[in-house]
């Protein structure tokens, strides 16, 4: 990609990842790859906005030396200092001399963390700071944990445009850069899928904060995230879904997620699975070893109903679905029904300990659990039915 006019004076010039499939080491599969955005903000000040990850120096430095010669880069904003916006920061302190910097405190000790250099000159800025750049003034809004300490957002009034860093981002690699030049049901689908695994955690922080912003009565024509596509044609729908996401506002619908050794396992999760259809409820299986843990959390992230079960191996579950438990629990989901399944051959183990997260997680009800030895017979079948049947309608 090269550098590309959003609006008279503003431009992207980020990068795209076309082959990133794991974000966040593993825990994150980014099968539509991954952009870096920056942007660049032509002014009798000219100022670049977030960086990009090691590895995409060059390319990015073409992107800027296609609208103005790095070195007369007169602002950098660091809105974040993940590596995935932060990579190319020595790059830009050693090209940029002459540049002020500014970002959060916590982004400045951070930094100078991860990579032993400061710009000379450097500035902590917070909400209410500002700074001018001729006919843009940039304002500053601090987001502490969206999704880290140091996160910011920044706004130009003049452009209309909010720069919202991970916040409102997809990882969605395109050669296209607005919301209204691509599938718009994939779009948002990645927005889901990006908020449940960056920020599902932090929804009541979120929600605090979005009624904050939007208390502002900023105009807001683009939200310009630093990953994926900008948001121009959608931005009320983006807001609203974000709203509701933050809210954990759940639908009337089921996730069963399981791992099996000799499909008794899968047996049970079937029969519960007929049960809840037989109500009219929505619900999806998911085997957890054939699955990737990304889209689950997707699916997750407004289901009512969590659905766990598990074989019994030496005494405990099985190790696929204890990954995906501990990955559940630091979502921190709230306001949702559960129930947890599976079976055993001699002793049992995989239930309690299923149990025993949800439980120390919080946020879930539990049903009582149901186990078989071995294989499920016609009766436990049955009962396997009934108890699908019960978890729909007590949603
Ligand atoms: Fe896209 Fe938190 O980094």
């Amino acid at each position: 990609m090269s550098a590309f006019k959003i609006k008279d004076g503003a431009y992207a010039v980020g990068v795209v990842d076309w082959n990133e499939r794991d974000f966040h080491g593993s825990v994150y599969r980014t099968r539509k790859g991954v952009t870096y955005n920056s942007y660049l903000l032509k002014d009798e000040k000219t100022v670049l906005i977030d960086l990009v990850r090691t590895g995409f120096e060059k390319e990015f430095l073409d992107n800027i030396s296609s609208i103005v010669e790095p070195s007369k880069i007169d602002i950098v904003i660091i809105n974040h200092i993940e590596p995935d916006h932060s990579g190319a920061f020595p790059t830009i302190v050693k090209l940029c001399p002459n540049a002020k910097f500014y970002g959060t405190q916590k982004a400045k000790e951070g930094l100078f963390k991860y990579y032993g250099v400061m710009p000379q000159n450097w500035e902590s800025v917070k909400s209410g700071s500002k700074i001018n750049a001729g006919k843009r003034t940039i304002d500053f809004i601090d987001v502490p944990m969206l999704h880290w300490p140091d996160s910011m957002f920044s706004y130009s009034a003049y452009d209309k445009i909010l720069f919202s860093n991970d916040g409102f981002g997809q990882h969605y690699a395109s050669n296209k850069i607005f919301d209204d030049e691509v599938d718009l049901a994939i779009l948002f689908e990645e927005a889901k899928k990006y908020y449940a695994n960056i920020l599902f955690p932090f929804g009541s922080i979120l929600s605090a904060k979005l009624g904050a912003i939007l208390k502002m009565n900023l105009e807001i024509e683009m939200i310009a995230p630093s990953h994926g596509l900008i948001w121009r044609k959608y931005v009320p729908e983006i807001l609203e879904k974000y709203a509701s996401w933050a809210g954990q506002v759940c639908q009337n619908k089921i996730a069963i997620i399981y791992e099996t050794m000799w499909q008794s396992t899968e047996k049970m999760a079937r029969k519960i699975l007929e049960g809840i259809t037989s109500q009219g409820i929505e619900a999806e299986i998911f085997d957890i070893a054939k699955n990737d843990r990304t889209d689950i959390a997707a699916y997750l992230l407004d289901a009512k109903g969590i659905i766990v079960g598990s074989s019994t191996h030496d005494n405990e579950m099985l190790p696929v679905i204890a990954a995906f438990m501990q990955f559940f629990k630091g979502l921190k989901a709230k306001g949702r029904k559960g129930l947890v399944f599976g079976s055993y051959g001699w002793a049992g183990g995989a239930v309690k300990e299923i149990e025993g997260i949800i439980q120390n997680a919080g946020g879930v009800e539990l049903a009582p659990s149901i186990s078989v030895q071995f294989a499920p017979n016609a009766e436990e079948l049955d009962n396997c039915f009934k108890v699908g049947q019960a978890f729909a309608k007590s949603l």
